[in-house]
């Protein structure tokens, strides 16, 4: 069986790409922070469908965890594909940022994401294969106005994605990038950046659709 491991599961985009990706794959690997969480996520996998479905508890932003879960998933599972989604964001002027406002961002996106994909490409260059897809975001496309720092984390993750394309050229390792719009989800209940939810797409409707356009193509525009 082989398996796809989903970052940021328990909410959100990533809760709703675990339900798209049941499609290809029939074991599903939940990461996150918040086991409840990750669990309602299984409970709902596993309403409808006939499926493996496994949960793992990790902090993104510390390296020797990620490294940790990363050794131990590949013992246990025939992981083929990341999703790396995870992330946060904090909103307002720039001088408004605190500094743990600011590494939380930096910590959780760029080097989450980092630390992920370094532990499964090593992982996947024993197996010989493996596909990554790494969520970015339109603010990884342009800036945008009181998304400063949170748009800078995600020209990162979309210079270390494109670089990554280049670099594993030529082997059966795959990256790509995914770029959306806003969401409605969890993400904005802590911040007062947008004011009506109700205008923005729902999560199922954008994983669906980079689901749909997951066909090999380096980057993934789902706005
Ligand atoms: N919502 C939008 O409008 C929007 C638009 C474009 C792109 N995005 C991107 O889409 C992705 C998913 O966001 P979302 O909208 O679905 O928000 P969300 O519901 O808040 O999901 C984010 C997930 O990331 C996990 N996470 C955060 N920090 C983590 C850490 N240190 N270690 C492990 N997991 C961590 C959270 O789980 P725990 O708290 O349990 O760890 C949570 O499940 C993010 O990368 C976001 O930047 C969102």
């Amino acid at each position: 069986m082989s398996a796809i491991v989903i970052t940021g599961a328990g909410s959100g985009l990533g809760r709703a790409l675990a339900l798209q990706y049941s499609n290809s794959f029939n074991e599903i690997i939940l990461i996150g922070r918040n086991q409840e969480r990750l669990q309602q996520t299984k409970d709902i996998l596993l309403q409808s469908q006939e499926l493996e479905v496994f949960t793992y508890t990790v902090n993104i932003q510390n390296q020797h965890e990620v490294e940790t879960l990363c050794t131990s998933l590949f013992t246990k599972h025939d992981a083929a594909a990341l999703i790396n989604n995870a992330g946060v964001g904090h909103f307002g002027p720039v001088t408004s940022l605190s500094a743990e406002e600011i590494s939380e961002m930096l910590d959780t996106n760029v080097k989450g994401t980092i630390f992920l994909t370094q532990a499964f490409i090593k992982e996947f260059t024993k197996k010989g294969t493996g596909k990554i897809l790494n969520i970015i975001s339109t603010a990884g496309l342009r800036g945008k106005v009181n998304e400063s720092v949170y748009v800078a984390s995600k020209f990162a993750v979309r210079g270390f994605t494109e670089s990554l394309v280049k670099e594993l050229d030529g082997t059966d390792i795959s990256i790509a990038g995914a770029y959306m719009g806003g969401m409605d989800t969890p993400f904005w209940d802590n911040n007062e950046h947008i004011k009506d939810k109700t205008r923005l797409k729902s999560p199922a409707v954008i994983a669906e659709k980079i689901y749909r356009l997951d066909d090999g193509r380096t980057e993934i525009i789902a706005e």
